[in-house]
């Protein structure tokens, strides 16, 4: 079977070459932007009067013929044709005759390729934003039911102080709404149009790039025809902003599988959400939580993978390129398994409080708060400090708690001590003591969570309008 730039050749390719060159396995997941790239551009170059209007017609029924069998699933992919580009174009060729082999006037696979990526990725990071506001609505749900729900606080996993449940939760909420703004951010940088810089430096047709960049919702046309080709940053940045969402899903993945452990046993998981152990009948483990944080590892993979491929290559293109697809797909394929089991998951899990309450009143995470109030009392906050420490040590040799002491015990350690302390040392008390913006007393946690709501009202309007700029439009 001929190829489509077999004019130069003597030879056969060897068959092996064909297989490790082709890419066609993976890139026909890029069929449809690929058509839809092909059609802006023959109607630019009917427009721009490089083709005459009855060819441009031609090859838009015959595209649109190719695009119906591809989505019918009766199109036959070929290795020997290399990659979904030259797939399409000799389909094209097959469906309405030589007149199909026009498509390619003015364009390289160079800027096609790179098109075809753009269009993708727009698309799911439009997508993956709408997931992360579905995880924020889960999340500020749990802390709205948790508005008086106290847990200890950690630092070095030994408990700290502390917080209520709520505000532990609208940490996460703060993390993925930076991820948010990310991804938004980085949509500027891959809603730009790199179609026109053919090869690598232009074209010598008359094209009209701007006309394609409308047509296909192009914001912006690349400045250089190098940059244009050479260009993978956007897929390195999505990369790196899939792999912060990943590190902040697999952080809190471990809190929830230690949260779910009985040693905790502060929450837990849905039976939906969990599954059994095919020896031991009593079990139930946090599989989906565990498979999030070990898929993280992959998610990281594919963002140094790409940076390796790109590292010290010379512009423009280069065949290394083609491997920016896989590890896009996969990160794509992993975030988009793990956003959307996310959300039910947090939504329907089951939050203990009486168990976190227990713990607190089991603990010393209320020892900052009676430095403080010897603090008050005139002591500098280092001997107050000293005192505590003292008094804490001598309530593990009795086996008491702060909460358990005698004024008397606490006259032992300082004098300044009298009978309000009790009231310092409440749970809810030491809680509400930390009325700062962006602390952890109730009425700064009501706050936050009217903050983040409106935050992710905006973030779902931003989806709604860019859904409608990024859908297919075939
Ligand atoms: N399959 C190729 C890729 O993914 C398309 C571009 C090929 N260009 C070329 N000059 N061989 O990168």
């Amino acid at each position: 079977m001929s190829k489509l730039w077999g004019g130069r050749f003597t030879k056969q390719t060897n068959k092996l070459v064909e297989e490790y060159t082709a890419s066609i396995l993976f890139d026909k997941a890029l069929a449809e932007e690929d058509i839809q790239g092909s059609l802006a551009h023959v109607k630019m170059l009917g427009k721009c009067g490089i083709l005459p209007e009855a060819d441009v017609e031609k090859i838009r029924d015959g595209l649109l013929k190719v695009l119906q069998r591809i989505r019918r699933g009766e199109a036959e992919f070929s290795v020997a044709d290399e990659d979904i580009h030259m797939n399409i174009e000799k389909q094209l060729i097959d469906e309405i005759g030589p007149v199909g082999g026009k498509l390619h006037t003015g364009r390289s696979r160079n800027d096609q390729v790179a098109t075809d990526m753009h269009l993708y990725l727009r698309r799911h990071v439009v997508e993956f934003v709408g997931l992360l506001t579905s995880l924020q609505e889960a999340l500020i749900e749990q802390a709205k039911n948790n508005l008086d729900t106290i847990v200890p606080g950690y630092t070095h996993l030994q408990r700290a102080q502390p917080i209520l449940f709520a505000h532990h939760l609208l940490a996460y909420v703060s993390m993925f709404q930076r991820d948010i703004e990310r991804l938004q951010d980085s949509y500027k940088r891959i809603n730009m149009l790199p179609l026109g810089a053919g090869a690598l430096a232009g074209t010598t047709f008359p094209i009209d790039r701007h006309f394609v960049a409308s047509e296909l919702g192009f914001d912006r046309v690349y400045d250089n025809s190098l940059d244009a080709v050479s260009d993978r940053d956007f897929i390195v940045e999505f990369l790196a902003g899939a792999s912060l969402i990943m590190t902040h899903l697999s952080r809190f993945c471990e809190e929830l599988v230690l949260w779910s452990s009985t040693e905790f046993a502060f929450v837990e998981l849905d039976d939906a959400f969990c599954t059994g152990s095919s020896i031991m009948p009593q079990k139930k483990n946090p599989d989906v939580a565990e498979l999030v944080r070990g898929k993280t590892g992959r998610v990281y993979g594919n963002l140094v993978g790409l940076l390796t491929v790109l590292k010290a290559l010379p512009l423009a293109y280069n065949k290394d390129m083609q491997e920016d697809k896989e590890g896009m797909f996969d990160t794509v394929r992993t975030l988009q398994g793990a956003l959307q089991l996310f959300a039910p998951m947090v939504a329907s899990m089951k939050v203990n409080r009486d168990r976190m309450r227990q713990a607190v009143n089991n603990d010393f995470s209320n020892a900052t708060d009676i430095a403080d109030y010897l603090v008050g009392k005139g002591l500098p906050f280092r001997q107050a400090h000293e005192v505590i420490g003292k008094t804490v040590l001598y309530c593990i040799g009795e086996g008491k708690y702060l909460l358990d002491l005698k004024l008397e015990e606490f006259l032992q350690f300082s004098e300044l001590f009298d009978a309000k302390i009790y009231e310092v040392l409440q749970p809810e008390h030491v809680v509400n003591a930390r009325n700062v913006f962006g602390g952890t007393a109730a009425p700064q946690v009501q706050a936050a969570i009217g903050r983040a709501e409106e935050a992710n009202a905006s973030a779902i309007a931003w989806v709604q309008e860019y859904e409608a700029k990024t859908a297919l439009k075939v």
